[in-house]
């Protein structure tokens, strides 16, 4: 049964490592969405690993990595990455790692354009400055370069001159900032064109053969459905599909491939970025959290905004997902704590909200309904059979499943690849 991992939250659950735990059982990961706005940190033995681009499961010695359609991709930052994984001695090779031709390209002028854009708006997104967002418009907007035109010279210089036109005076007119140059940007990309080119592919067509095969596939999903950029906190999200749907338009697979849905959820909550967050610790909590669980960003460095448990968006991510499983990332963070809670509904203007309000305003200024927990005061970083866990952690991880209807299988007591539970 081919499965996919999506994030329950606001990304940075701990996808990567429990991708990287669950890819030695299949034989190809396919991520399927986003680009190096990404950050999926992979700890083995002594050596800590942060991908962006690449699945996790490159790691793995004998199986296939797959960037697919769905993804935008900076030949840039995905060669430095690349080449940052050939030099720690791993083998990168058209033979297991494939690029999809279709895969749209993130531009240096969509980069910038990010960062102006936030500059000009009162309401930042606090984006990660990698282009996301432009390269994704300019996909829709059928202005986008996709991987396979770095292999043609030709479509390459009509599609840039066409797209410099418009970006240049955009730059100039609107920004005040000076133009791009058509002869640099078309010479470096052609370049970073052959040095992809074993990699690219019809990857559709691949994972077609793949499955007639019986080859089993993981699809990674990087952000969380709360960055979804139709079911997250709009317009604070990123801008691809991150819920387990998105497989289907960023790989070219059919709905009826994927069997099983593990989603991350990290036993607290965090953001980076701006947004509503309406669990959100005061500021000595988040301190202490942040401190506890090393939360920064993966990509950016950001602190992260830590948060109690919020099983309102958990409740909301398991339905738009069809969650089968949940992998509860991180529980050791929370050893120390004498209580823990859990907010089981909002409260705004004396309405009590159960379900997932999409107002902003709504979402921005409830108060949430806690339920309170007694705290477990034992490390659990040791743990590797369920029972062994103390009973307060059970007794958290049981309201948590009681909550969201759907048994967690996997409980993360640590960041390293053997700190696993798994029921
Ligand atoms: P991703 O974007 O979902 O892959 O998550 P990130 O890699 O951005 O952030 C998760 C962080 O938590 C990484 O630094 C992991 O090494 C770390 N991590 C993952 N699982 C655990 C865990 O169970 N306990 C602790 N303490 N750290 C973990
Ligand atoms: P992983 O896969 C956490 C956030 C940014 C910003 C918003 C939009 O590691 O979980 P973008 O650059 O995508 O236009 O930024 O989305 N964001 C993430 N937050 N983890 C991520 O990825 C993220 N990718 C984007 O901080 O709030
Ligand atoms: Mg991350």
């Amino acid at each position: 049964m081919n499965l996919v991992v999506v994030g329950a939250q606001w990304g940075d659950e701990g996808k990567g490592k429990l991708i990287d735990i669950l890819s030695e059982k299949v034989d190809i990961t396919v991520r399927y969405q986003g680009g190096n706005n990404a950050g999926h940190t992979v700890i083995v033995g002594e050596k800590e690993y942060i991908f962006h681009l690449i699945p996790s499961a490159i790691l793995r010695t004998g199986k296939v990595c797959v960037i697919g359609n769905g993804v935008v991709i900076d030949p840039k930052a995905l060669l430095e990455e690349i080449d940052g994984l050939k030099k720690r001695g791993l083998s990168i090779n058209g033979e297991r790692f494939k690029i999809s031709a279709n895969a749209h390209v993130v531009m240096p002028y969509h980069r910038v354009m990010d960062q102006l854009r936030e500059g000009k708006r009162e309401n930042k997104i606090g984006t990660t400055g990698r282009g996301i967002g432009p390269c994704y418009s300019d996909k829709v907007g059928r202005m986008g370069i996709r991987v396979i035109d770095l292999l043609n010279p030709k479509v390459l210089k009509s599609k840039l001159a066409d797209n410099l036109n418009e970006k240049n005076d955009i730059f100039s007119k609107v920004y005040g900032v000076k133009n791009y140059d058509f002869g640099e940007i078309y010479k470096e990309y052609l370049n970073f064109g052959r040095r992809l080119k074993s990699y690219i592919c019809d990857t559709s067509l691949y994972l077609h053969e793949a499955m007639k095969k019986q080859k089993k596939i993981l699809f990674e999903g990087a952000q969380g459905t709360f960055l979804d950029i139709d079911f997250g906190t709009y317009p604070f999200v990123t801008s691809s599909n991150a819920i387990s749907g998105g497989v289907c338009a960023g790989a070219g697979v059919s709905p009826g491939c994927v069997g099983q849905v593990v989603a991350a959820l990290k036993a607290y909550t965090t953001r980076v970025g701006e947004g509503p967050f309406p669990t959100e610790f005061d500021k000595k909590m988040d301190d202490l959290i942040r401190s506890k669980g090393h939360e920064f960003g993966a990509t950016t460095g950001r602190p992260r905004r830590c948060g109690w448990f919020d099983a309102v968006l958990s409740r909301y991510a398991v339905i738009v997902n069809g969650v089968t499983d949940l992998a509860i990332m991180k529980l050791d963070v929370l050893d120390d704590l004498d209580t823990v809670e859990i907010a089981v509904a909002y409260k705004f203007k004396g309405k009590i909200y159960k379900d997932y309000p999409h107002d902003l305003e709504v979402l921005s200024a409830a108060k949430p309904v806690y339920e309170k927990w007694p705290g477990w005061k034992t490390s659990t970083k040791g743990v590797r059979q369920y029972k062994k866990l103390p009973l307060e952690a059970r007794r958290y991880i049981e309201r948590i499943e009681s909550l969201l209807g759907v048994r967690v299988k996997y409980i993360s007591v640590g960041s390293k690849r053997d700190e696993i539970i798994i029921r």
